[in-house]
């Protein structure tokens, strides 16, 4: 997918280029190269998009086209863009990095590790009670042959009503309970994505996700979020959609994983309004709805603008519950789960009933167990965020409404190198790159307020001393990766 980005459109996202640090010591040209670099490597320029032409650019940024002439010359002589005469200049990286096809690597089960690379919590003290009871229930299902491709009825029933409490009317027959939101995707990317088929994700986005995508051969675009509070910016969003074209949006509205950001209404209204229009179905993942944080009030879901069955909303019990239970759903038309439950035959069967009862008691129980766990999270976000303003001031957090995660905008390119580091003093980190394509991102670190407050404070003191040794020392080494969810 070949998408374009225009003139007033790229002069947005460069906003104050020439107030960059080291405008005083270098030329115009180059420091407009300098932020157009910048913004590849933080994921908000996609890589493979057609930049404006010379003219066009500098009447936006009202410069002289031999500034940004000079400009585009020294991004092609580093790699950061590739011309053909008569056709344009497109955005690339230096070298060839890629998504993995596999997000995934089993943990070690390091007891003295300090893992801030998974973002979710440990399971609530009302599981083992929901276990037992669901025990008792089991009997009922026992006369029969237990494979409920679509789910057992009672489940199917909790979470429609759980959607129709949130403003979104939904019958069970729209349901579709699944082995964790991660098996949801991969079963409606296998209904709905051709091979080859064109996906607009987030910039940075979920990298499990990612995984997914790569594992079924989609052609990535991104759409590269703020670091401020605004999250998306709608414009480009929607610009985005219009120009390529995609067969599929995934996209993660509330307290998005990593960023923390929460789509408004306004957007989500517009969002379905365009891909209708276009053609594109979203995928929306509402892994962290369930987990607004102060006083936050949550806009309808994104399916509540759909009107053409271009919404599908993926879901589950891993964020507000624990993720062993690896319970998840779909909600989508009636005849589209029909059809998701005919492609997850060749897959799994069914999703085992005893870890669906155990779900039914604690939806049963959801109101009390919510409220504890956003209050946990609430205690341990803010003493996350204490702490970095205490041992790592340089670094700029913006804290999010809700979710689990923090997205740390570090004082350099070094994620990656920290993470490293990091393993070696006993933390675990998902560093910035994990979230996007292409080896973007690596001012960024993504930081879930997960674990309790006590691992928090020690994990960031490990980061500061780890931190502070960076400079002093170079260790080009390599290390497996370990689990990030
Ligand atoms: C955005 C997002 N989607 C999906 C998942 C996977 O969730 P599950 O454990 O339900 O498969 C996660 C887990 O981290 C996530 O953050």
């Amino acid at each position: 997918m070949t998408s374009q980005v225009r003139g007033s459109q790229l002069a947005r996202l460069l906003g104050q280029w020439h107030a960059l640090p080291g405008r005083r010591r270098s030329p115009d040209y180059a420091a407009l190269a300098a932020a157009v670099r910048g913004l590849l490597a933080d994921g908000r320029l996609p890589l493979g998009v057609r930049l404006p032409a010379e003219r066009e650019l500098a009447d936006a940024l009202r410069i002289s086209r031999t500034t940004v002439s000079a400009a585009y010359r020294q991004l092609r002589e580093t790699g950061h863009l590739a011309s053909r005469r008569g056709a344009g200049s497109w955005t690339m990286l230096p070298g060839t990095h890629r998504v993995a096809s596999s997000g995934l690597w089993t943990p070690s089960d390091d007891r003295d590790m300090l893992d801030l690379g998974i973002a979710a919590l440990a399971a609530p003290p009302q599981l083992l009670p929901a276990a037992r009871a669901a025990t008792e229930d089991l009997p009922r299902y026992l006369g029969g042959a237990g494979y409920h491709p679509t789910g057992i009825i009672e489940l199917r029933e909790a979470v429609a009503r759980g959607y129709t409490e949130r403003g979104l009317p939904t019958r069970a027959e729209q349901i579709m309970v699944t082995s964790g939101t991660q098996h949801a995707l991969d079963l409606v990317l296998r209904l709905m994505l051709p091979p080859g088929g064109g996906v607009l994700v987030e910039s940075p986005t979920y990298p499990n996700g990612l995984a997914s995508l790569a594992a079924r051969r989609a052609r990535i675009t991104t759409h590269g979020l703020s670091t401020d509070d605004a999250g998306w910016d709608g414009e480009l969003l929607l610009g985005s959609l219009r120009q390529g074209r995609p067969k599929l949006a995934y996209l993660i509205p509330e307290f998005h994983n990593p960023t923390g950001h929460l789509m408004p209404a306004e957007l989500r209204e517009r969002l379905v309004a365009t891909a209708h229009s276009v053609g594109t179905d979203l995928i929306i993942d509402e892994s962290f709805v369930d987990l607004p944080l102060d006083d936050t009030v949550l806009p309808p879901p994104t399916a509540a603008y759909d009107r053409h069955s271009r919404v599908i909303s993926i879901g589950g019990m891993s964020k507000p519950y624990w993720g062993g239970l690896r319970i998840g759903w779909v909600r989508a038309s009636a005849p589209q789960v029909q059809r998701l439950a005919a492609a997850r035959v060749g897959v799994d069967m069914a999703s085992p009933v005893l870890d669906q009862l155990v779900a039914v008691h604690l939806l049963a129980d959801a109101p009390a167990i919510v409220a504890d766990r956003r209050r946990q999270l609430t205690a341990q976000r803010d003493v996350l965020i204490d702490a970095l303003a205490a041992r790592l001031p340089e670094w700029r957090v913006t804290v999010p409404r809700g979710g689990v995660t923090l997205w740390a905008e570090l004082d350099g390119p070094i994620s990656s190198a920290l993470a490293r580091a990091a393993e070696d003093e006993g933390v675990r980190l998902a560093p910035g790159p994990r979230f996007g394509l292409d080896g973007t991102l690596e001012r960024f670190l993504r930081l879930p307020f997960t674990l309790p407050a006590a691992d928090l404070v020690e994990a960031v003191g490990r980061l500061a001393a780890v931190r502070y040794d960076l400079d002093r020392a170079v260790r080009p080494q390599w290390r497996e990766p370990a689990v990030i969810a």
